[in-house]
């Protein structure tokens, strides 16, 4: 039985009565519950399997609710928050003291943004409180980008997918924190670094779990299909390597001919980065469902959302 379903009226009943519902967003659909309620929080985290060490993003209708969220706003917060809200921009700021310690696992920063989708806005606007919403699939996995997705996941384990389409964007906010008023880049993402660069500035990215206590949630391994998954930078060679095997390809812009590749998935023909952004989790859902030996995945180019993407690659090719 499909779960998936349009009505914005039944997901805010749902929501009231502290359960949960898949909603859309510009970049990945989220699992979303009232913030305020310790049931839904914990359903949460039980339905994802996530580890309640890694906390969540808030997510708001306006920027006129930011101060009920966060107790304290550095100027480049506010001039990325107007450049880029709404839109896949998280900023992680000091918390009000009102944010329940199970959202943001105790630490005493929040992380807050404003989805750029107007389904997702008109749900937020409707209703009281602001939604907690981890990314739609089981800790560790590949993220949901269309209804669908989410319902492969979790038909079995919540009432509804709010249904958007497919996500424009494709991968998941940019997340910033802050040290001494100065950003940090926390998570590389849909907005590239070069935008958030011409706004505040040269800013350090500190996305690595080694030296990043302050971004729990950037494990090594993320994003990963079940299949073995490999990035390389020069795929003729790759695929010389694993001649025999059951191989499927994710590339870019240039499709491979007179090989014997099982299965493969050109992002853009036509270079686009945001293009290819917006296909790659469908397409590495794609790759994962045709019983390969190996997915062989070529790396981006590394600036603007290929420096996202290769982030995203990364961290899906990390062996367990
Ligand atoms: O695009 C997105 O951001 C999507 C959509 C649904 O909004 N959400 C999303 O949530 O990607 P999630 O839970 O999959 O990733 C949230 C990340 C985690 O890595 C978490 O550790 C980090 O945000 N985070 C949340 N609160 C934090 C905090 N106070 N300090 C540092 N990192 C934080
Ligand atoms: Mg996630």
């Amino acid at each position: 039985m499909s779960i998936i379903s349009k009505d914005i009226s039944k997901a805010i009943e749902l929501l009231e009565a502290e359960e949960l519902v898949a909603i859309p967003t510009e970049t990945v659909y989220g699992l979303a519950g009232n913030i305020y309620s310790e049931k839904a929080i914990k359903l949460i985290f039980e339905t994802k399997k996530r580890p309640f060490f890694n906390p969540l993003i808030v997510h708001i209708a306006s920027i006129d609710l930011l101060p009920t969220i966060v107790s304290h706003v550095p100027l480049k917060a506010k001039l990325l928050a107007e450049a880029f809200w709404p839109g896949p921009l998280t900023l992680v700021l000091p918390k009000n003291q009102h944010i329940p310690d199970l959202i943001t696992a105790g630490k005493n920063t929040v992380a807050v943004r404003i989805p750029n989708h107007p389904t997702a806005l008109e749900l937020l606007k409707r209703l009281e409180f602001p939604l907690a919403a981890p990314s739609a699939n089981p800790f560790g996995s590949i993220s949901p980008t269309t209804a669908q997705h989410v319902n492969d996941y979790f038909e079995n384990d919540i009432t509804m997918v709010l249904d958007g389409g497919s996500c424009q964007r494709g991968i998941e906010s940019t997340i910033i924190g802050f040290n001494n008023e100065e950003p940090i880049i926390y998570r590389l993402g849909s907005t590239p670094i070069e935008a958030i660069e011409a706004v505040v500035g040269t800013i350090e990215i500190k996305n690595k779990k080694q030296i990043t206590p302050d971004a729990p949630g950037m494990l090594d391994r993320h994003y990963a299909p079940k299949t073995q998954t490999i990035l390389v930078e020069n795929l003729s060679e790759a695929l010389q390597i694993h001649q025999g095997k059951q191989i499927g390809i994710l590339t870019f812009k240039t499709p491979k001919t007179n090989t014997n590749v099982a299965f493969q998935i050109v992002l853009s023909e036509t270079q686009n980065l945001q293009e290819a952004a917006s296909k790659l989790y469908d397409a590495l859902h794609q790759l994962d469902k045709q019983e390969l030996d190996l997915i062989i995945a070529e790396r981006f180019p590394d600036f603007g959302l290929g420096k996202s993407i290769n982030d995203r690659l990364q961290r899906a090719t990390v062996q367990a």
